[in-house]
């Protein structure tokens, strides 16, 4: 008997070990020695833990037609798969009641865990019912889904901190702290407001700016200030460039200068630009906050036409994920040991207090954002390998 038990203890120890090489933060992807670690432990150990070749993952994205979901996808596609999981991965091109399809769909496939990304995180709580009843864990990735007790783990980024970054760059780029009585001139682009991350990017970035507002040295001459007037729906970077044009033209015709339009990501960023650079009459320069690192954006960046943009490695959410999904697949219960035993070497921190869904507040694995610039876009996403250069002179995401 103890022999038996050393032996899954030296076992585990080097899973561990392996588990911490396959995760250096550059590549999404568990080394073979995880997988073989994987295979190995199911055979020797003849635990609880299921041959994760029998585990199905159900992955539940929302668009194709927003850049970062597509690399989502296909990294929780390739780490799962390398661990030796069976993927069965969706895309719902932005409509509700397809996701909810996608899902139903992937419950009839008896998926042993799902992954979901809501496009509106109130509109799952029937479907998800099921997966409870069927008692298939559900992890939601990036995008809280509300009121469902369903959820098991929520995995993100620290959402309130991204649009911090955006509130605190433009505070710095305009000097606010030290203004005296000069005044600057800002405008806010939110994102969708069935999307429960845009009120945490909209918040974190207004508590920055706020002060200023009330102190008079930042006046926000089209009077929107709250999540509710500023939401772009979907997302869409038509919607985001039609309504910053009417902004424009009902209070910049008079040849009202504008310092900065701080956009919650890079999607209405790009719309906001576009109305900037048809109908604003001013010539000076603008400071254009985003997030999530798409090309087109990067691209402005390097051209001067946006500032900055928020970038998150879902790669690195991809592999937290997976180690997540597996511990959960092995009967665990995991929680902020997680981190240590993955091995992570990339910064992520469990939160018990910050995400209610609206039935309980659901633990959650929050990685950590970085503000990105022309100045270290080679640093941040070309030698992490998350990019490369072009023979244009612009970044192409890896994938
Ligand atoms: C959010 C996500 C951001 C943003 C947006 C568009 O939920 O966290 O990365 O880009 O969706 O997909």
């Amino acid at each position: 008997m103890k022999l038996k038990k050393l032996c899954a203890f030296v076992l585990a120890g080097m899973m561990a070990v392996s588990l911490a090489a396959c995760t250096d933060g550059n590549g999404p992807e568990p080394s073979k020695d995880a997988q073989s670690q994987t295979e190995s432990s199911n055979a020797e150990s003849g635990s609880q833990k299921t041959d994760a070749k029998g585990n199905k993952i159900g992955i539940s994205m929302p668009t194709k037609s927003l850049e970062r979901w597509n690399r989502d996808g296909s990294y929780l596609e390739k780490d799962f798969e390398k661990a030796g999981y069976n993927v069965a991965l969706t895309y719902s091109d932005n409509k509700i009641d397809q996701q909810v399809k996608d899902i139903e769909g992937l419950i009839a496939d008896k998926v042993d865990l799902l992954v979901v990304a809501a496009i509106d995180g109130e509109s799952l709580a029937q479907v998800l019912s099921e997966a409870k009843n069927q008692n298939i864990p559900v992890i939601a990735y990036d995008r809280l889904i509300m009121n469902t007790d369903a959820i098991s783990y929520y995995v993100s980024f620290d959402n309130y901190t991204v649009g911090k970054l955006q509130g605190e760059f433009v505070a710095d780029k305009l000097g606010l702290a030290n203004a005296g009585d000069k005044k600057f001139n800002v405008e806010f682009t939110g994102g969708d407001p069935a999307d429960n991350n845009a009120k945490f990017f909209f918040n974190g970035a207004m508590d920055v700016i706020k002060p200023y507002i009330d102190k008079g040295t930042v006046v926000v001459p089209s009077g929107q200030t709250t999540f509710e007037q500023v939401g772009t729906a979907q997302w869409d970077t038509s919607k985001a460039l039609s309504r910053f044009q009417n902004i424009l033209g009902s209070y910049y015709s008079n040849g009202t200068r504008l310092d900065a339009a701080i956009c919650s990501n890079d999607s209405t960023a790009l719309g906001v630009t576009q109305a900037i650079q048809s109908d604003y009459a001013g010539n000076n320069e603008i400071i254009i906050t985003g997030q999530d690192g798409d090309e087109a954006n990067l691209a402005n960046i390097i051209d001067g036409k946006q500032t900055m943009t928020v970038y998150k490695a879902v790669a690195n959410e991809a592999v937290a994920t997976l180690n997540l999904g597996e511990a959960i697949l092995n009967g665990e219960k995991p929680d902020a040991s997680l981190i240590e035993k993955s091995g992570w070497s990339f910064d992520c921190t469990y939160d018990t207090s910050s995400y209610n869904n609206g039935s309980a507040v659901i633990p959650s694995y929050l990685l950590v954002p970085v503000t990105v610039t022309k100045d270290n876009i080679q640093k941040e996403l070309i030698d992490t390998g998350y990019y490369t250069m072009g023979s244009d002179g612009y970044p192409h995401p890896v994938q």
